[in-house]
């Protein structure tokens, strides 16, 4: 067995509640395995800037229903594409290996979604020892059933179509809630279902607004003057593309957003309802972990320390099934998770009425 004496922890990407749940767990479990643990901030900028600090069971202290990350995080810094203020990029990735053995680490746990994981596997290409923990509210890493954060964000978005349906049911409206996901709509979908949306567009299924028109208008001869709408900030009209905020969001992504509003300018026109449209952004990212969230971080973060102190490196813990288990972090990396518009799920909805616009 490898014996590593220290591990360096960051989280990278966009947070998701549980993160800090997982630090809190790694830290604890590396201390039962007499591991020391150090905390590295803001991500992979932490290791190039050198922002680091001994944690111990005393600093995770009260962290289990913490939202957000106690280290901070940031997705602009890729140490193999790193920006610099002319425009032009520069690889520093020689920098992340040299501090990080300056440092003393044996060993870094990167808890991060595909973007950090990407780098983390090149980094772990050359030659560092890394143990990856996946995270994404998007719940779209097909190595995993589920990250943590997922089912959060899916209460904030239920909750959200709870209210929205009461004042919609008044005014006799269409709401239309956009949600979260990327190109996933797995968000869209499970808030849906569990708040009753009527139609529910995700990125999998393009949709038609004459579509869509007619399923408020079927609900409006069946005598239910309103509508609830969850579009996933992914969804698109067919042939077209989805509604995009801003071109590179600096981590060669775009970031998504509008689609509520390009529906409600398509729908306007159509039907004599008035429409509202509310765009949930980050509420879903904020905010104490469910106890799902925070027991599936606890065991990812347990499971991620034992992998580091067993020297099972170049692997990321999942979830398959009812089981926490780990896979090569180049597997784990390489596939999106999609809806499958024929899955169970899409078909369950559509066997109670719900409307997908196709
Ligand atoms: O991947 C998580 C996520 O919240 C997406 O659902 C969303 O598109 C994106 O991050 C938002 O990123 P940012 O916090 O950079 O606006």
């Amino acid at each position: 067995m490898t014996e590593i004496r220290r591990l360096g922890i960051l989280t990278g990407g966009g947070d998701a509640p549980g993160l800090n749940a997982v630090i809190r767990a790694a830290v604890r479990a590396a201390e039962r395995l007499g591991v020391e643990t150090l905390g590295i901030f803001d991500g992979f900028e932490g290791l190039l800037e050198r922002r680091f600090r001994p944690f111990s069971s005393a600093t995770v202290r009260d962290l289990l229903a913490k939202g957000g990350t106690v280290l901070g995080t940031s997705n602009r810094c890729n140490p193999f594409s790193f920006p610099l203020p002319d425009g032009t990029r520069i690889d520093r990735s020689v920098e992340v290996l040299d501090h990080a053995a300056e440092a003393g680490l044996d060993a870094l746990l990167v808890i991060g979604g595909d973007g950090s994981l990407q780098i983390a596997r090149l980094l772990a290409d050359k030659g560092l020892r890394l143990i990856g923990v996946p995270k994404t509210i998007d719940n779209d890493l097909a190595a995993t059933d589920y990250t943590f954060g997922f089912w959060t964000a899916i209460e904030v978005a239920t909750y959200a179509l709870d209210r929205l349906r009461d004042t919609a049911e008044s005014h006799h409206r269409v709401m239309i809630l956009e949600v979260m996901g990327r190109d996933a709509g797995w968000i869209a979908l499970h808030a849906g279902l569990a708040g009753g949306a009527d139609v529910i567009l995700i990125p999998e299924i393009p949709y038609r607004i004459e579509t869509v028109e007619a399923q408020v208008e079927e609900r409006a001869a069946r005598g239910q003057a309103y509508s609830i709408v969850v579009v996933a900030e992914g969804a698109k009209p067919v042939g077209g593309v989805p509604a995009v905020k801003v071109a590179d969001a600096g981590d060669g992504h775009p970031r998504l957003g509008g689609a509520g509003d390009r529906l409600a300018a398509e729908l306007a026109p159509r039907i004599e309802h008035e429409i509202r449209v509310t765009v949930l952004g980050h509420l879903q990212r904020g905010g104490s972990p469910v106890p799902y969230d925070r027991i599936l971080a606890t065991r990812f973060g347990q499971r991620a320390a034992e992998l580091a102190a067993q020297g099972r490196f170049g692997r990321m813990v999942c979830l398959r099934g009812s089981q926490v288990a780990d896979v090569p972090l180049a597997e784990a990396v390489a596939v999106q998770k999609l809806v499958d518009p024929a899955g169970e799920l899409v078909t369950a909805a559509r066997g109670i009425g719900v409307g997908f616009g196709d």
